[in-house]
């Protein structure tokens, strides 16, 4: 996997082609995994997959909202298919991992994007809340991670994994004191990752969106208070789109990204740079 240090091409006309985004970010020949794919932004994460040219596996609880999305995926010329699992069963990461293989061909890029969270104070958690949100949100991850790292390496030529952490790995919100330290437990695995499978040709990385406008979040847009709060924090003063992140995800995934690895891109607008000062109108 690794190059001579010699290696580097000159700039000729066929590297000037390649340079192209279409080249660049293609995924052409690659099987890409996204879990929690009929999610607000697991659906964008997998389409976003496909248009470049991978074939995708979507993974979700339920069977009915996967099958609506492998045709919509279909519609648009992609090649997908889809399982239902449920993640918090002890077997998943190898069922995942088999479906990939099985139904696909392989397994190259994986986009561990399921996730749970719940609001409540410290005084009030239980521990099987607490046990849910860290099974999901860090233990799954982990471990789906390890079983597509082994198929890579079986494979022989590399892969990229991409983990979907969050603000709140890096700023913490009060009643939310499970799902933002296992983000932050997400993005420091994904440097341990990166560090363990670089000679295997695996990248990993992370993407840390901000507040997003997703069908979830619906509630907290709508609520007046709540929206000035946020466009206070949030320097381009609007929400995220789901396809906004599709971008960071094709350069992490494809040979776009292939220097970049064990690294948390933060795609909030802004939000993470620091704080404004306080302006009334806003
Ligand atoms: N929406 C945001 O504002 C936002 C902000 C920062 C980070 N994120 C992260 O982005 C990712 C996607 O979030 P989203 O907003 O699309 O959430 P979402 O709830 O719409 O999607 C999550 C998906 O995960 C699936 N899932 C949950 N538990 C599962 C299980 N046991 N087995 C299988 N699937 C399961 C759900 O069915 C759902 O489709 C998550 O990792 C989330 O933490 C979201």
């Amino acid at each position: 996997m690794r190059s001579p240090v010699s290696a580097a091409p000159q700039l000729d006309a066929d590297a000037i082609r390649a340079l192209a985004p279409e080249a660049l970010y293609s995924l052409a020949g690659r099987v890409a995994v996204v879990t929690g794919a009929t999610g607000g932004l697991g659906r964008w994460f997998a389409a976003g997959l496909g248009a470049a040219g991978a074939r995708v596996l979507v993974t979700d609880l339920e069977q009915g909202p996967v099958d609506e999305l492998v045709a919509l995926l279909g519609e648009a010329g992609v090649e997908a298919a889809g399982v239902a699992i449920d993640l918090a069963e002890e077997d998943a990461p190898e069922r995942v991992v088999a479906a990939a293989v099985e139904l696909l061909g392989g397994l190259h890029v994986l986009v561990n994007n399921a996730a749970v969270n719940r609001r409540m104070p410290i005084l009030e958690m239980d521990r099987a809340t607490w046990d849910w949100i860290t099974r999901i949100d860090l233990r799954l991850p982990y471990f789906l991670s390890q079983a597509a790292a082994r198929r890579m390496i079986e494979q022989g030529d590399g892969g990229s994994i991409v983990s979907i952490s969050s603000l709140n790995a890096l700023y913490a919100l009060e009643q939310i004191s499970v799902y933002g330290p296992a983000k932050a437990g997400l993005s420091q695995l994904t440097k341990v990752m990166a560090l363990e499978w670089a000679e295997h040709g695996i990248r990993a990385n992370a993407i840390a969106p901000g507040f997003m406008d997703t069908p979830l979040a619906a509630p907290v847009w709508a609520d007046d208070d709540i929206r000035r709060w946020i466009f206070n924090r949030v320097p381009v003063e609007r929400p995220g789109l789901p396809r906004e992140l599709v971008g960071a995800c094709l350069l992490l995934a494809s040979d776009a990204g292939s220097f970049l690895s064990g690294q948390t891109l933060h795609v909030d607008g802004g939000a993470s740079a620091g704080g404004r000062w306080f302006h009334k109108d806003r």
